[in-house]
């Protein structure tokens, strides 16, 4: 999830703008995982960027209940993905991914070539 839905407690400032007590907020917490002060390269695709703390699954008293589910259901998803479509590759005559969605995001198609088994 990208974006969270929250009412301010108290009078709050955030980023100069003043936000006061019981209003309507959308937390855009996509945006916070591709905080430059944090991460290097941020929007780039590395998948061997040194693990850090981040807040796909929530913090707090809402952090994600199922997240431990999700994570185990990722990696046997991309396990058997993996043993079953040798060489997995992006198609390099496809388009582009390109990534859409505000609370949940994700690419519409993903052109992919691999090799008979
Ligand atoms: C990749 C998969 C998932 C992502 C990225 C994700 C993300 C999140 C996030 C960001 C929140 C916090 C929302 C908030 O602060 O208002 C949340 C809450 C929650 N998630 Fe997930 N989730 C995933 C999978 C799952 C699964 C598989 C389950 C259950 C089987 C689940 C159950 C819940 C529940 C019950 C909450 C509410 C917790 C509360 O408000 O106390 N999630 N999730």
């Amino acid at each position: 999830m990208t974006q969270v839905s929250r009412v301010t407690a108290v009078d709050a400032v955030v980023g100069g703008c003043p936000i006061p007590a019981g209003a309507g907020v959308s937390v855009i917490t996509g945006s916070a995982n591709h905080d430059a002060a944090r991460y290097d390269r941020p929007d780039e695709f590395d998948i061997d960027r040194p693990q850090q703390n981040h807040i796909s699954f929530g913090t707090g008293q809402h952090q994600c209940l199922g997240m431990h589910l999700a994570r185990l259901e990722l990696r046997v998803g991309l396990e058997t993905i993996l043993a079953r479509l040798p060489n997995l590759r992006l198609d390099p005559d496809g388009p582009p991914p390109v990534i859409e969605g505000l609370a949940f995001r994700g690419p519409t198609s993903l052109p992919v070539l691999f090799d008979p088994s």
